[in-house]
């Protein structure tokens, strides 16, 4: 123990240096994700050019969510546009994961943070929409029916013509 602690403060210090998650910055802040929201960092040449953000609640909530894939480090921001369906909970974090298939791990992790609000679902609407939309298709699967149905009988009415020609 004595003789690993030294090598994990060194570990911490140096990854202290790398890619740092500079907003949310402040343990149980409030975050309002109704909102744009800026998630801030800084970076340094050694880090890895790109990475993934994810939305994570590991506390009684299942939420592992990819906000951005393969963001450019060297943009240090980006703005979420409101999130709708996660819980509102405490205990959030941002976790920066590597797109490296050789390095696949955390390459910074933000404060826990509470989610006090999300964005208003937009399920509804698109139910009504899709009902909407669902409705003229089905009447057009119907009309085709139809003509299916008409064209049958024609072949049928013409066959049954070749049957009366042929006796
Ligand atoms: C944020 O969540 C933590 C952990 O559940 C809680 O202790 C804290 O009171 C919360 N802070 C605010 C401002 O709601
Ligand atoms: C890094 O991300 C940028 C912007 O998303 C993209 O254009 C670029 O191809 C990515 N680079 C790598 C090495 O994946
Ligand atoms: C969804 O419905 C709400 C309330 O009916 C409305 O205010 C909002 O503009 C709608 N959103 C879209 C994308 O249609």
């Amino acid at each position: 123990m004595h003789f690993t602690s030294p090598l994990s403060l060194l570990t911490f210090a140096v990854s202290a240096l790398a890619l740092t998650i500079t907003s949310p910055s402040t343990t149980n802040q409030k975050v309002d994700l109704s909102e744009p929201f800026t998630i801030r960092w800084t970076t340094v040449p050694s880090d890895p050019q790109n990475f993934t953000i994810t939305l994570v609640n590991m506390l009684g909530h299942n939420v592992n969510q990819d906000l951005v894939k393969n963001i450019d480090s060297s943009e240090e921001e980006y703005t979420i546009e409101g999130v709708d369906d996660i819980p509102i909970a405490n205990n959030y974090q941002i976790n920066f994961r590597s797109t490296d298939r050789e390095n696949m791990g955390i390459l910074a992790q933000s404060p826990m943070f509470n989610v006090t609000k999300v964005a208003e679902e937009e399920r509804d609407n698109t139910t009504a929409t899709t009902a909407t939309q669902s409705a003229p298709s089905q009447t057009e699967t119907n009309a085709a029916g139809g003509k299916g149905v008409v064209v049958g009988s024609g072949v049928v009415a013409l066959m049954m013509g070749f049957v009366a020609v042929a006796l």
